[in-house]
C-alpha cells in the first residue's frame, strides 16, 4: 500500500514554526512535511501521505523526479546565476524549445521566477506596445499576486461573465490591447469556457488591433494532457506566461513572446530588468522537466488516467446521488458536491481523506474539490484514492 509507515523518524530537529508569517491565506494544515517523493510525502514521524496537488499544480512529473533532481545537481555545479550582461548557452537551448511546445514559430522568450512574473510581464509589455486603454479578461480567473494583473481594477480590465452573460455583445473591442485568458482553472474551481466563444473573442480582439495572452500558469506544461491549455482552443496566442510546473517545483517562469509583439518592442522604451531573469538554473530545470514529459509520454499519461478518474466519479455521481458534477481536462479535475443542509459534504470528504493521510486541493467556501496529481502518479496510488473516497462517499450516501 503507498500510505504504509517509514522504519524511522527521518528529521532530527525540533520542529518551530512561529517564526513563520504565513500570509497565503490558506489554513497552515502541517508543518511536519521533511522529504517528498514522487506523489508520496513524509513527514517528520516517518508516517506517508499521498498528495494530489501536486503542491499547487507545480510538480508534473513527481516531487524530486531523479532527473531533475541530477539537472539541479549537474547545472549548480556548473553555474546558477549569471547577470545583467551575460548569458549562458542553456538559456537559448530552453527558450528554443519552448518555442517548440507552444507552436510559436518565431519569437524570443524571458525566463524569470513565479507565475505571477510571467503574467505581469506579459501584461506590462502590451501597455507598452499598446496605446488601447483596456485589458479583457474572463471573471472568476486569477492571474497574479500584483502589478496590473494583481489588482485587476476597472480603470484597466474588463471582465467578462462568460457563464452568465454568454455573449459578447458589450464589449468595445477597439479598446482592448489585449485578452487575458486563463484557459482552465478559474480560482481553482475548473470551468472550461466553449471553444467557439474564445475563438470569436480572440478574433475580434484582432481584428481590432489587440493582442492575446494566455496565463498557461496552472494549465500548462501538460497538466490538461496538451502541453498548453490553449491548445483545446486551437488558437496560437501572441504570449504564452507558464510558470509551476515548468520548474516542478523550483521557482521558474517563462513568458514565450511572438514577432506579432517582439517586432513592435522599442528598446529604448521597455526595460524589465530583475536580478534572476535568464538564469541558467532555471532554464536547466525547465529544459529538464519539458525532457521528462516528451521521454514518459506524460501527455498522453494525464489524458489516460485523468479519463480513468473521471469515468469512476461520474459512476459515484450515478450511484450515490450527492456528486452535482464531475468537470476537467487531463489531470486537471474538479469535483462539485450537491449542496446539503447541516453539513458540506466536500468539508467532510476533505476531512475524511486527511484523517487517511489523502491529500487533495480545497477552496473554502466552495462544495468542490480538486484533484491534480503529477503526471507521473502510479497507478496503484490512483487506485487506492479511488477505492478509498468511495468508501468515504458511500458513507455519506447512508448518513444524508
Ligand atoms: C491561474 C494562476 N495564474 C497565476 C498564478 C500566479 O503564480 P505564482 O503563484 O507562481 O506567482 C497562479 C497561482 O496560483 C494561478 O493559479
Amino acid at each position: 500500500m503507498p500510505l504504509q509507515k517509514c522504519k524511522k523518524s527521518e528529521y532530527k530537529g525540533k520542529i518551530k514554526m512561529d517564526n513563520i508569517l504565513n500570509s497565503i491565506g490558506h489554513e497552515l494544515k502541517f508543518s511536519n512535511f521533511v522529504r517528498a517523493e514522487n506523489c508520496t510525502l513524509f513527514d517528520d514521524k516517518g508516517d506517508r501521505y499521498l498528495d494530489l496537488e501536486s503542491g499547487v499544480w507545480s510538480t508534473p512529473v513527481g516531487h524530486c523526479h531523479p532527473r531533475i533532481t541530477q539537472v539541479l545537481s549537474e547545472q549548480s555545479g556548473k553555474m546558477i546565476h549569471s547577470g545583467y550582461c551575460y548569458l549562458n548557452p542553456i538559456v537559448g537551448s530552453a527558450a528554443s524549445k519552448i518555442l517548440e511546445i507552444t507552436g510559436i514559430k518565431t519569437g524570443k522568450c524571458v525566463f524569470l521566477c513565479s507565475g505571477s512574473e510571467a503574467v505581469e510581464f506579459s501584461v506590462q509589455l502590451i501597455s507598452k506596445i499598446s496605446s488601447k486603454p483596456y485589458f479583457l479578461t474572463m471573471k472568476n480567473c486569477y492571474l497574479s499576486a500584483y502589478g496590473i494583473s494583481g489588482e485587476r481594477s476597472g480603470n484597466r480590465w474588463i471582465h467578462f461573465d462568460w457563464m452568465n452573460e454568454g455573449n459578447t455583445d458589450k464589449i468595445d473591442f477597439s479598446k482592448i490591447a489585449a485578452f487575458v485568458f486563463e484557459p482552465g482553472s478559474s480560482l481553482g474551481l475548473v470551468h472550461f469556457p466553449p471553444k467557439e466563444l474564445i475563438q470569436q473573442i480572440v478574433n475580434r480582439v484582432r481584428e481590432c488591433g489587440g493582442y492575446v495572452i494566455t496565463n498557461e500558469v496552472t494549465t500548462g506544461t501538460g497538466r490538461t494532457g496538451r502541453w498548453f491549455g490553449y491548445n483545446h482552443f486551437d488558437i496560437i496566442p501572441d504570449i504564452v506566461a507558464i510558470g509551476k510546473g515548468l520548474g516542478n517545483g523550483y521557482p521558474v517562469s517563462c513568458v514565450a513572446i511572438a514577432e506579432s509583439v517582439t517586432e513592435k518592442i522599442d528598446p529604448k522604451k521597455f526595460h524589465y530588468g530583475q536580478s534572476h531573469q535568464n538564469d541558467p538554473l532555471g532554464a536547466a530545470v525547465a529544459l529538464g522537466v519539458i525532457d521528462v514529459i516528451e521521454k514518459e509520454g506524460l501527455l498522453q499519461r494525464a489524458v489516460t488516467i485523468g479519463e480513468k478518474i473521471r469515468c469512476r466519479f461520474n459512476r459515484m455521481k450515478d450511484e450515490y446521488g450527492i456528486i452535482k458534477e464531475v468537470r476537467g481536462r487531463g489531470l486537471m479535475i474538479a469535483v462539485e458536491f450537491q449542496k446539503n443542509d447541516g453539513f458540506s459534504f466536500a468539508e467532510k470528504i476533505n476531512e475524511e481523506l486527511l484523517k487517511r493521510n489523502v491529500i487533495l486541493a480545497k477552496r473554502p467556501g466552495h462544495e468542490v474539490f480538486r484533484i491534480d496529481p503529477a503526471l507521473t502518479i502510479q497507478e496503484e496510488q490512483v487506485e487506492y484514492f479511488l477505492c478509498t473516497i468511495e468508501e468515504i462517499i458511500s458513507s455519506l450516501r447512508v448518513q444524508s
